[in-house]
């Protein structure tokens, strides 16, 4: 096995922490950089467990400082960059840091790349950069679906995903690009949907629905989207775009919401609606025909079970979230006393 240093950008987050641990232990022979400003998204105890261990060093520092990201960059082989101000409410709130970190913080990495010669540069990014689809169609989106974001968060990362292959393009930066649709898993942030609903749930409080409940994510359970990722590191083409998404059919929040609400024996009186997410994205849906067939990657884990294993985990891991949950309560008096 040839051994490699990879720069993971964000990985104190969710999806970097998971991708951190993940990798770890399928890859013990390698060296993780873990660049991450630690911003209230970022969490030092989602890495406790790697305290010590030599070859994971974490980094807190910002994506955007270029001398910073220039000196570690220097051995680096491989940068996996998940780093970015992640959640669509908070980008409505205050949209300034969603571009500076999520657009301009690329392209320092980017440019740092070029200059280091790393071997690939591996950007995370989401479904929402393509908009929204309808109600109750069968469209799904694919590699060649045009990009439509409607949020700040996904005109950020639309910008971050065309600086990506911009660079490809024109100074030949070795690249690979993924959208995955929506994480759920462990080490998520309570104020995401599933986390917020699980962790209410736990403290008997009510689960909020925005609007009518019925729009459509495709759930991805976190595992499975390290999983793919490794898949598109190891195998995936040099310029290359893939999809990745969790579901086949169609599932309202309102209907998830019920599954967490069945598999906690709680009665959907503890349901609460509220008023509607600003632009809230109707629907969305992933084709991920292209990794499956080019690189063999399905989802191994379906809802139900993920959510499973998520409750427990929650339930488990009360010292994790209790903290954070009380550092959001500001994010909280904002959000949900939002107008229609
Ligand atoms: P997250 O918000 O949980 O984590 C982001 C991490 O980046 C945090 O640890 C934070 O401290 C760090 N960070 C933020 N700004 C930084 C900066 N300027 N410099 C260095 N570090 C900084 O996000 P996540 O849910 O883990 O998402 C990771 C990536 O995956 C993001 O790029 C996001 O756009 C993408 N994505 C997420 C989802 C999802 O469902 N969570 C879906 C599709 C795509
Ligand atoms: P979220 O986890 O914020 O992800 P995203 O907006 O990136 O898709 O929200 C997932 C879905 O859940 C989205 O349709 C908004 C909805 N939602 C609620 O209904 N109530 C809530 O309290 C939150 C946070 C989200």
């Amino acid at each position: 096995m040839t051994k490699q240093t990879l720069l993971v950008t964000g990985g104190a987050g969710f999806i970097g922490s998971n991708f951190v641990h993940y990798w770890m232990k399928k890859n013990p022979q390698d060296t993780i950089i873990n660049l991450d400003a630690l911003t209230y998204a970022g969490n030092r105890e989602s890495l406790a467990d790697l305290e010590g261990q030599q070859n994971h060093v974490f980094v807190e520092g910002n994506i955007i400082d270029r001398e910073l990201v220039n000196k570690i960059m220097a051995d680096v082989d491989t940068v996996v960059h998940f780093a970015a101000e992640s959640h669509v409410d908070r980008s409505i709130l205050n949209p300034d840091i969603f571009l500076e970190t999520n657009v301009m913080g690329t392209q320092v990495l980017l440019d740092a790349a070029l200059k280091n010669k790393v071997k690939r540069f591996h950007h995370i990014s989401t479904d929402e950069v393509f908009g929204s689809l309808e109600l109750g169609s069968s469209e799904k989106f694919n590699e060649h679906t045009p990009y439509d974001p409607r949020s700040p968060y996904s005109a950020a990362k639309a910008g971050s995903d065309h600086l990506v292959r911009a660079y490809g393009e024109t100074y030949g930066l070795p690249f690979t690009l993924t959208n995955c649709s929506n994480n759920y898993g462990e080490y998520h942030f309570p104020e995401k949907l599933f986390p917020l609903a699980i962790t209410n749930l736990i403290d008997g409080l009510k689960v909020p629905v925005y609007g009518d409940g019925l729009n459509v994510r495709d759930w991805l359970y976190v595992q499975d989207h390290c999983s793919a990722i490794d898949r598109v590191l190891t195998d995936g083409k040099d310029g290359e775009t893939y999809l990745i998404g969790g579901l086949t059919k169609d599932i309202s929040n309102l209907e998830v919401v019920k599954m967490i609400l069945s598999l906690m024996n709680k009665s959907e009186a503890e349901i609460e609606f509220i008023a509607d997410r600003k632009g809230h994205d109707r629907r969305y849906s992933v084709d991920w025909t292209k990794i499956n067939r080019e690189l063999g990657w399905e989802p191994s884990v379906d809802l139900e079970e993920g959510l499973r294993r998520t409750i427990a985990w929650y339930e488990n891991n009360q010292a994790w979230w209790r903290p954070l949950k009380e550092q959001a309560k500001d994010f909280f008096k904002a959000n949900y006393k939002k107008e229609n």
